[in-house]
């Protein structure tokens, strides 16, 4: 019996109760002398043992059930005692949906880690004593891969922001607060804190997002920057102009050679408006175009000389010469005439510009499989470039200006920029033009030596 898994201790007790009413009625039967002492005993002993023998088949259905219940990954049951076979597949159902549910929670579960995981924003989930349930991929990047199991004060030393969760996981609503944090590199952060509707299996009873708001705070800085600029830029010209005219209308009325002489300043001015106009409007209309880049086939030559022969008029004002240096067989490049014509009219306009009187500007052209490690390459592909050096041998830049460059309006020397008519746009159009035609840049100066910018060009292979 005891193979069979029922308990000899159960079945006895069941029986011993089952028997009581046959034992009644059996005392009852020998105290009227219906049935000698014997006869009695015997026939009770006979219904109890019977009563054990059906119990037992009754208990050891049950206690295969019960197995089952138990142990889920054992067999479903399938001989059992008629009467409970109804019970038995009612408990195989109920099993096989526990096990379904069990798999239906796990994928959830599964699912819901990546869906966490795939944040871009730093998430962790906080218990209610300020520890770290769990973090997203973006949080253990962040604060470190052993962040779970920590305390948030550790990870995360700012006082707002543990203050901020500290409330919420008092029981406090949701907030959200503004952060620095420094290190090497600052970062502006929103840290929003919200407890959950109800604590999650793991303790979990707040959810503390991070959003990096460094680029629309960079963002923002450099529109306002940009205005500011721009503003000055314009303000200047146009204010020298409104003090000519008043000059012109009052004191220098009767004055024609003063007047003539105003009237060349206010045109220079004027057109230094324009220039700067059309400069900015150049450059919004690059970056509107530069996630599409230009597929034209193009040969550099020709417009190199067009642009040599464009300023060479102003090069021979500083007594300068264009030298064009070009390798035989150029191969054509994937580009805009018009925008690349823009870039090199801008690199030897500065060369020019900055460069010593008396000199040469030289332009070499020459294509390459080594350009720098900013030219946009493609897997399993040898990047072949076209290179066009602009070099001067004038005032060149110190090292720490070399970085800023190429930003609007950034100049080294203002002063002489703008004795120079510059508006400090033109490195700032090529880069976004070159940025456009997926080349790169490249500037080499020293001080005192002299400058070689670089601009490096898809070759058209088709
Ligand atoms: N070849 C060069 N040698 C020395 N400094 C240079 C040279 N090219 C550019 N720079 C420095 O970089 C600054 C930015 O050049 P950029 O071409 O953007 O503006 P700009 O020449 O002042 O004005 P713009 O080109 O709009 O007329 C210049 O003001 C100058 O200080
Ligand atoms: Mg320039």
């Amino acid at each position: 019996m005891p193979n069979s898994g029922v308990p000899v201790r159960h079945l006895a007790a069941a029986t011993a109760l089952l028997a009581v009413p046959s034992l009644i009625a059996m005392v009852a039967l020998t105290a009227i002398d219906a049935l000698p002492l014997g006869h009695a005993l015997a026939a009770w002993a006979a219904a109890a043992a019977a009563t054990a023998w059906l119990l037992r088949r009754h208990f050891a259905a049950l206690a295969v059930l019960r197995r089952y219940i138990e142990r889920a990954d054992a067999a479903a049951p399938h001989s059992v005692a008629p009467m409970t076979a109804g019970l038995a597949d009612a408990v195989a159902r109920l099993v096989r949906d526990g096990q379904a549910e069990r798999a239906r929670a796990a994928a959830l579960a599964e699912a819901r880690d990546m869906v966490v995981d795939a944040v871009p924003e730093p998430l962790l989930l906080l218990t209610r004593d300020g520890r770290i349930a769990g973090a997203n991929r973006a949080a253990r990047g962040l604060l470190g891969a052993e962040i779970a199991g920590r305390d948030l004060a550790e990870a995360l030393r700012h006082p707002q922001i543990l203050e901020a969760a500290g409330a919420v996981l008092a029981g406090g609503a949701a907030r959200a607060v503004e952060v620095t944090l420094g290190q090497p590199l600052q970062r502006s952060l929103v840290a929003r804190i919200a407890p959950l509707p109800a604590p999650a299996p793991d303790g979990a009873c707040a959810i503390l997002m991070l959003s990096d708001l460094t680029a629309v705070r960079q963002a923002e800085r450099m529109r306002a920057d940009f205005i500011a600029n721009v503003s000055h830029e314009l303000r200047t010209p146009l204010a020298s102009i409104i003090g000519f005219i008043e000059t012109v209308k009052g004191p220098a009325r009767d004055d024609a050679p003063a007047r003539q002489r105003f009237l060349e300043i206010m045109e220079q001015q004027a057109q230094r408006m324009a220039r700067l106009v059309a400069d900015l409007l150049s450059l919004a209309r690059i970056e509107q175009n530069e996630h599409t880049q230009p597929t034209g086939r193009l040969e550099v030559a020709p417009v190199l000389a067009t642009v040599k022969a464009t300023l060479e008029l102003a090069a021979k004002r500083r007594d300068m010469t264009i030298a064009l240096d070009l390798a035989a067989d150029l191969p054509d490049v994937i580009g805009d005439p018009d925008e690349l014509a823009q870039v090199f009219q801008n690199l030897i306009d500065n060369a020019i510009k900055y460069g010593r009187s008396g000199t040469a500007v030289t332009v070499r052209a020459w294509p390459t499989d080594e350009p720098p490690p900013a030219f946009p390459r493609t897997a399993g592909v040898r990047p072949r470039a076209l290179a066009v050096s602009v070099i001067d041998t004038g005032a060149g830049i110190a090292r720490e200006h070399l970085p800023r460059l190429t930003e609007r309006f950034y100049r080294v020397d203002v002063a002489r920029s703008r004795d120079a008519g510059g508006t400090g746009l033109g490195l700032a159009i090529v880069k976004h033009i070159v940025s456009r035609h997926r080349g790169a840049l490249t500037v080499d100066s020293e001080a005192g030596k002299g400058s070689m910018f670089t601009i490096y060009l898809p070759i058209f292979d088709g």
